[in-house]
């Protein structure tokens, strides 16, 4: 079940911020929808159709979760993954299709002929092309910034998903169980397997956690960046068709001016803001180097505690030694007689 609270808030994160509808955007979601199954589709359509805030899907989610299968908790792991992709698949397209349209702008500009154009005009295109050379650039960063990120991120996960298998996929707990189970005769299995059961199950929930802060951290910033960008792609459409104005003159000087003057308004914190996100990004990095710190810990100590299981199971061993070995001459020659 620990499996489900990243995915939820992702979930909640995605449908919350207006990337979901009636149905999300197919551009965004891609895949997603027919990916979910028949059950998830239901309790997705429920909540999003109560139109309740990101807080109260999560918490409503949870609540139907408690009564779900474990299949639909699965399920519900799944989908965390597929919406994780689809953030950032969103992220990485939104900032590719805005930096291609920011740069066709600046080459229609710069191809512009304003041999014999007026100086107000000329001075307005002028400012146009200077704030989106430095949006270009710092767009061209971030995308740069953003991919890198992502590729850091992925390698570390490879990393301790690798370690974690590789302590996990020993033989360690079938070995433990064997030789309880042979030098008992079968007597302390039970036990033995209830041990080694509660200590796996507990550190499985220990590395989901370790892991659970960097993928929705990571998922936030990815809404994030597309929401920014989005933003900023609506004001360069609005701008384009401001200039679009000026350079075929279907309006006077003046209007040219104030048009241009507007539309770049809503442009002026983007350099601000591009490279806010790409600090923002960074951060991420630290994230998820706690994250890994977290997983090489949980690991030392999985081994620390490994030992102390091994001494439990020798203490059912020995138990069913002793008191199968001094309770006289009967039993004894019992245990000899049927083993
Ligand atoms: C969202 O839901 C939570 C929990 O139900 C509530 O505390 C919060 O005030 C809500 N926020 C808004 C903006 O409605
Ligand atoms: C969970 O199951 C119980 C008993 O079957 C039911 O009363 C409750 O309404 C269910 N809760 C949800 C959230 O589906
Ligand atoms: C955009 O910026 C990059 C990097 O600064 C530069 O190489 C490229 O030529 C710019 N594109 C345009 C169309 O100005
Ligand atoms: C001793 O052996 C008997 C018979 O095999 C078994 O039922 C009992 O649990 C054993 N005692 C312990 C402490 O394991």
């Amino acid at each position: 079940m620990h499996l489900t609270k990243p995915t939820l808030l992702l979930l909640a994160l995605t449908i919350s911020t207006g990337c979901v509808q009636a149905k999300p955007e197919p551009q965004l979601l891609e895949g997603l929808w027919n990916g979910l199954g028949e059950a998830g589709q239901n309790i997705i359509d429920g909540i999003v159709g109560a139109g309740k805030n990101g807080t109260a899907i999560a918490e409503d989610f949870l609540d139907s979760l408690k009564n779900s299968t474990s299949q639909f908790a699965q399920d519900a792991a799944n989908f965390g993954e597929q919406i994780a992709h689809a953030l950032h698949k969103a992220a990485a397209q939104s900032l590719s299709e805005f930096s291609s349209l920011v740069q066709s702008v600046l080459q229609i500009l710069r191809g512009a002929n304003l041999k014999g154009t007026d100086r107000v005009r000329r001075n307005a295109l002028q400012k146009v092309l200077n704030a989106l050379e430095i949006i270009n650039s710092t767009t061209l960063d971030l995308e740069a910034s953003l991919a890198d990120i992502s590729e850091q991120l992925e390698e570390q996960r490879q990393e301790y998903a690798g370690e974690i298998k590789e302590q996990w996929g020993s033989d360690w707990a079938a070995d433990q169980l064997e030789r309880v189970d042979e030098k008992t005769d079968g007597a302390g299995s039970d036990d033995a397997e209830a041990i080694i059961d509660e200590l796996q199950n507990r550190y499985s929930a220990y590395f989901h956690s370790c892991l659970e802060e960097l993928q929705v951290r990571q998922g936030q910033y990815e809404q994030k960046v597309h929401e920014t960008i989005s933003i900023f792609h609506t004001a360069t459409n609005d701008l384009i068709g401001k200039i679009d104005n000026c350079l075929k003159r279907t309006s006077g000087p003046i209007s040219c001016r104030r048009g241009i003057n507007e539309a770049l308004a809503q442009l002026q914190d983007a350099p601000g803001k591009l490279i806010s996100l790409k600090f923002q990004g960074l951060q991420l990095l630290a994230v998820g180097l706690d994250a890994a710190s977290c997983v090489g810990q949980t690991l030392a100590d999985y081994e620390l505690e490994k030992t102390n299981v091994e001494r439990q199971l020798e203490e059912i061993i020995e138990r069913y030694q002793d008191e199968n070995s001094t309770t006289g001459e009967d039993s004894t020659t019992e245990v000899y007689s049927t083993s």
